[in-house]
């Protein structure tokens, strides 16, 4: 299967669903990723039931706060930055997690490739699906607005889908749950 499909596979423990984020340095796509989807997340009444968290592949930022380009470009659209400190990715993650969705193909390759529970994050995204969130680090500040616009979108895509996975019976196999 080349992508995970829109339907979120089935949680772990039922009634609950933690989502995890990783890109490379987990201080500019996975963070603002992890943000904007919690903020969604809990205008949609549904933060006691569902978790997010982020990490980056390489551990090179552990313990820093976001890259402030990129936390300038979330303020600037009403979001708050300010408590994310960078995490890194290690191989527990796919198991403790019901979703594992990662910015682009080089992450994808880090975390042991796709599975029923790990894919692209726009694999979601409703406007261009299984597409890479560029990584915006070594450019300007356009790509951090890009990166912005594909992260809201996919966002809410992934919240409209959030209540049926809610819903679902314990873990089985993806399209086990009618
Ligand atoms: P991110 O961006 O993976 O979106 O957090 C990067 C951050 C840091 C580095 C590369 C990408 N770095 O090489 O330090």
């Amino acid at each position: 299967m080349p992508h995970l499909p829109s339907r979120l596979p089935p949680p772990r423990t039922p009634g609950s669903y933690r989502i995890a984020l990783v890109c490379l340095g987990n201080i500019c796509r996975s963070p603002t990723a992890h943000v904007v989807l919690e903020r969604r997340v809990a205008d949609a009444g549904l933060d006691d039931r569902v978790e997010v968290a982020s990490s980056g592949t390489g551990g090179w930022h552990v313990g820093h706060p976001m890259d402030e380009r990129a936390a300038a470009t979330l303020a600037a659209a009403g979001y708050d930055p300010t408590r994310h400190r960078a995490r890194q990715y290690d191989a527990t993650w796919p198991e403790a997690y019901d979703l594992v969705l990662v910015m682009d193909e080089q992450n994808l390759a880090d975390v042991g490739g796709r599975t029923d529970r790990v894919g692209l994050f726009r694999d979601l995204d409703p406007v261009g699906p299984g597409g890479e969130v560029p990584d915006p680090y070594y450019g300007g500040s356009d790509g951090f607005e890009e990166v912005l616009a594909m992260v809201e979108r996919t966002s809410d895509a992934i919240v409209r889908a959030l209540p049926d996975a809610l819903a679902a019976a314990g873990a089985g196999r993806v399209g086990d749950h009618a």
